[in-house]
């Protein structure tokens, strides 16, 4: 097979982004790769604040620049460079190949505008369809992500609909131009369990569908069990570990992952106590030396704080940033 006429769907290389700030520099992303596949589910999780959603505008190209900056890296869709493209290149590329559902659907949609009068911008604005047809077509959108009553609907405003409603409608919008890749950033976590539970089954159906790749975003293990095919953990803004994710849960190989699984209550340890993990998130304006994860790591040795682990393969596909990875692996 000829590796450059099959470059992976997208490929996340080494990504790097900066926020000036008053004093110096948040260094938000920190050398983040990874690479999706075709109809595949990659979450990527971590703790508030690493950098999971500066990372991923950077992919849709929508960080406001200043005060963002991205210092270094690629984002490649199928093999296709995307950071540097012209704005109005890269616009081409939003919603029709690369869309993204946000954690907050009230604030990403208007709430000016009906529904159906959103949605059916989509198709007149990216398809060129007359308003009937646009219409007709929003409709069945609604259909599709299950809202009852859905062509009676497409007249309501944003604020009219149940949060799990709107989240739906958000859905909807995001896969209007049935996209290559969705990245979808948190977007259960402002619904209770039940309700999120049918958004995630709804996401999976889709996904499955539509044969899209998708970057599932979240700090909840829970959402991420039953829905990934790989895993990546970041923290500090870059790759900690990342697995398969049968692989990542039965042995993880670095201890923030360990501590991570070791924090949430699980049916087949019969819940048993937690044991969240120590400390706080690193201060991205002030990064630790070395491992980042050094001054909560319950591993740590000298050479933590002094070199930057770098990525070590355990098994086929599963890599951890630690210089235990091995043994961590191994489960010494
Ligand atoms: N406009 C900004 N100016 C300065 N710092 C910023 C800005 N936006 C984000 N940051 C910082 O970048 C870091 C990463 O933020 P990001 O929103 O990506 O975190 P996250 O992993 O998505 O967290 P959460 O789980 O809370 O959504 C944070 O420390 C945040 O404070
Ligand atoms: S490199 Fe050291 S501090 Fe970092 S995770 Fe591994 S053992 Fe812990
Ligand atoms: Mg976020």
């Amino acid at each position: 097979m000829d590796l450059e006429k099959d470059p992976p769907l997208l490929e996340v290389a080494d990504l790097s982004v900066e926020f000036a700030v008053r004093g110096g520099a948040v260094r938000a992303v920190n050398g983040l790769s990874y690479t999706l596949r075709e109809g595949e589910t990659l979450a990527i999780l971590g703790e508030s604040g690493s950098g999971k959603s500066v990372a991923a505008q950077a992919v849709m190209g929508i960080l406001d620049s200043p005060p963002a900056r991205v210092t270094g890296g690629s984002v490649r869709l199928r093999g296709e460079e995307l950071l540097g493209l012209p704005e109005r290149r890269r616009r081409a590329y939003r919603g029709d190949r690369v869309s993204m559902i946000f954690q907050d659907a009230l604030s990403a949609l208007n709430p000016v505008f009906t529904v159906g009068d959103q949605l059916a911008e989509m198709f007149r604005a990216h398809r060129g369809m007359r308003r009937r047809e646009a219409r007709d077509r929003a409709a069945e959108l609604m259909e599709r992500v299950r809202i009852p009553s859905a062509r009676r609907r497409l007249g309501d405003h944003p604020h009219q609909f149940s949060g799990g409603m709107r989240q739906r409608v958000m859905i909807a919008m995001a896969l209007a131009l049935e996209p290559d890749v969705l990245i979808a950033d948190e977007p259960t976590t402002a619904l209770d369990v039940t309700v999120q539970a049918q958004i995630m089954r709804l996401l999976a159906d889709l996904q499955d569908e539509l044969r899209m790749g998708m970057v599932l975003i979240t700090h909840d293990l829970g959402v991420v069990a039953g829905v990934a095919d790989r895993i990546v953990v970041m923290y500090a803004g870059a790759v900690a570990e990342q697995a398969p994710a049968a692989a990542l849960y039965a042995r993880p190989a670095h201890p923030y992952t360990a501590g991570l699984l070791a924090s949430v209550p699980r049916i087949d340890r019969g819940g048993g106590a937690l044991h969240p993990i120590k400390g706080a998130p690193p201060d991205p304006a002030a990064l630790p030396s070395g491992c980042p994860f050094h001054p909560r790591c319950p591993r740590a040795e000298a050479v933590c704080a002094a070199e930057v682990p770098p990525l070590v393969e355990v098994a086929p596909g599963h890599a951890a940033a630690c210089h235990f990875a091995e043994e961590v692996h191994g489960g010494n």
